[in-house]
């Protein structure tokens, strides 16, 4: 337990990572033939999205067979020759267990629906009439989280897309076939798992209404998601390798429970409260500035929460499911380099594990499409004529999902400049942002300012000092709305992260005494010989350091 704390984690979306087989498609030998670019940038684990059979509704988070690769991706061979290269290089591979549900082409569904009773209570399948669904719980994609099967007389539960039916964790022989999943990765020498939405898997025992809300109450963090969590970690024996659980709405108090080691659940959650302080009322598809206030004091409550408790966060701001950050919450016209480097700094000096989401090391951006028919995503298409029906006009709801859609972290990797931004040789399956010529890992490779260079540092400073990884953090300023700053420690050495969120010079409440401070990284430029920090630039970010030792010796 505990080596994940110095590691730093990449995140692949396979689809859109590197396509070596010219279909326009992310694949396996795509990411093999990329893991020096990996390696030298300095990650330890590489998490990648789901590969499995899979009709690719939600982009492979609809299985069809956890046990076999599906051919758009590669073969058996190809994931055995990637864990191999990712080995010899000293990375470890994670890969992403989708529990909550299968696709409906799974063969345990396609028996359900043929009327097999032992195969019915692989899924939550209720009787009644087809004009009146069990309960009026909403799915995450938008519409009702029940769909009637005539022939069947039932309704079955799919809290994500219709192809997407939950599964049933009250049958124990669900809980084994899950559990041989992991059993079969785990052999294959993996270091780790990411579960998916795994703090809705255990349902209530009643189904009912929900007055006040889509239903969520009844199913987040459910009844008896804690002993199915320490049941699948025992019987499969992976308390020792690195996983991380996806956790929707969830709470404090929970997290605590899943990544506390004396609990053995899991090693480290990631929560989303703090990706929602741009939403409005809570509402994903309604616009608001963000909240820098919330933001920061959300973050706060959550470090310094799970530190009292022993428990770990996962850190980040990007994934395969979010916008990119630079375009939401930095400037990426005048301060795009800047704004990037900050936010970076003020999540991988903070307590926790950091993860890179692929391309957010380049400082990649939304992508600013301008149609409908450029978007893919099944939550986006299905919200867009949402936000239509409610009356929103086509342009509005396009400005919407130019915010909000999740397609706007998946467009292919930036690799150069060329047409298809090196990702592939044809057309890929969406289209790639105009800015890849100056955005791009060839350029900022050979660029030693750029934000890939700054990446590489703030990787190589968790190696070199340990307080990242383990010291304490505290919080100043608490109460100035700009600026994000903290302190890590531990016996030997001190640690000082100064943030400034907002794109003018913002003044400090209080000079800051950095005299016997080293500088370690930041976007404008060393401070050494100042005694003082009284103010900070447009989006600078600066890390000071200092040890006892060394004060001592001085
Ligand atoms: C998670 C995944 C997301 C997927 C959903 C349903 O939130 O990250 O991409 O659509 O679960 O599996």
């Amino acid at each position: 337990m505990g080596t994940f704390k110095n590691h730093v984690i990449y995140q692949i979306y396979t689809k859109s990572f590197m396509d070596a087989n010219g279909d326009g498609l992310g694949d396996l030998r795509g990411v093999c033939s990329r893991l020096d670019y990996l390696k030298e940038l300095g990650v330890d684990d590489l998490w990648l999205t789901p590969f499995f059979k899979s009709p690719l509704r939600d982009n492979g988070y609809d299985i069809s067979d956890y046990l076999a690769i599906d051919p758009v991706f590669g073969t058996m061979e190809d994931v055995e020759e990637l864990i191999a290269q990712a080995d010899q290089r000293g990375m470890g591979l994670m890969f992403d267990m989708v529990f909550n549900h299968t696709s409906t082409e799974h063969a345990w569904f396609q028996k359900a629906l043929a009327g097999d009773p032992e195969y019915l209570d692989y899924y939550i399948f209720k009787d009644g009439a087809p004009d009146t669904p069990p309960t009026n719980w909403e799915s995450k994609f938008g519409g009702s989280a029940w769909e009637y099967v005539p022939h069947l007389k039932k309704w079955y539960l799919h809290l994500f897309d219709v192809t997407q039916a939950d599964l049933n964790w009250e049958n124990p022989r669900v809980r084994e076939e899950l559990k041989n999943v992991i059993r079969f990765w785990k052999q294959k020498g993996i270091r780790g798992f990411r579960f998916d939405v795994i703090n809705l898997i255990s349902k209530p025992e009643q189904f009912e209404s929900d007055r006040t809300g889509d239903g969520r109450r009844f199913y987040t963090d459910g009844p008896h998601i804690h002993e199915y969590l320490k049941e699948l970690v025992h019987d499969t024996g992976i308390q020792d390798m690195i996983t991380v659980g996806e956790m929707s709405s969830t709470t404090l108090n929970h997290c605590v429970r899943y990544s506390n080691p004396a609990e053995r659940e899991l090693s480290m959650v990631f929560s989303f409260h703090h990706l929602k302080v741009d939403y409005k009322d809570g509402k994903k598809w309604e616009l608001k500035a963000p909240d820098y206030r919330q933001l920061k004091r959300l973050l706060s409550e959550w470090q310094l929460g799970m530190q009292e408790q022993n428990g770990w966060n996962a850190l980040f701001w990007c994934n395969h499911d979010q916008p990119r950050i630079v375009s939401r919450l930095g400037d990426e016209h005048r301060y795009w380099k800047e704004s990037a480097k900050m936010l970076g700094t003020a999540f991988h000096m903070l307590r926790g594990t950091p993860y890179i989401y692929q391309g957010e090391e380049l400082g990649m951006t939304n992508p600013g499409y301008q149609t409908i028919g450029e978007y893919r995503d099944v939550e986006s298409i299905n919200y867009y004529k949402i936000l239509l029906a409610e009356g929103k006009t086509e342009a509005e709801a396009l400005q919407i999902l130019g915010a909000r859609s999740r397609d706007n972290g998946r467009t292919p990797m930036q690799w150069n400049a060329e047409d298809y931004a090196g990702f592939s040789n044809r057309k890929p399956w969406i289209s790639i942002p105009d800015n890849h010529s100056s955005i791009n890992a060839e350029a900022e490779r050979a660029d030693a300012d750029s934000i890939l260079n700054y990446y590489k540092k703030l990787i190589s400073l968790r190696k070199q000092y340990p307080v990242i990884a383990e010291g304490t953090v505290g919080f100043l300023f608490e109460e100035q709305e700009e600026t994000f700053c903290y302190q890590r420690e531990t016996e030997e050495e001190t640690l000082l992260v100064l943030n400034n969120f907002r794109d003018r010079k913002v003044t400090l409440p209080e000079a800051l005494d950095i005299s016997g401070y080293a500088y370690l990284a930041g976007n404008y430029g060393n401070t050494e010989g100042s005694a003082e920090v009284t103010a900070l630039k447009p989006y600078e970010t600066m890390v000071l350091y200092r040890t006892r030792n060394k004060m001592a010796t001085d």
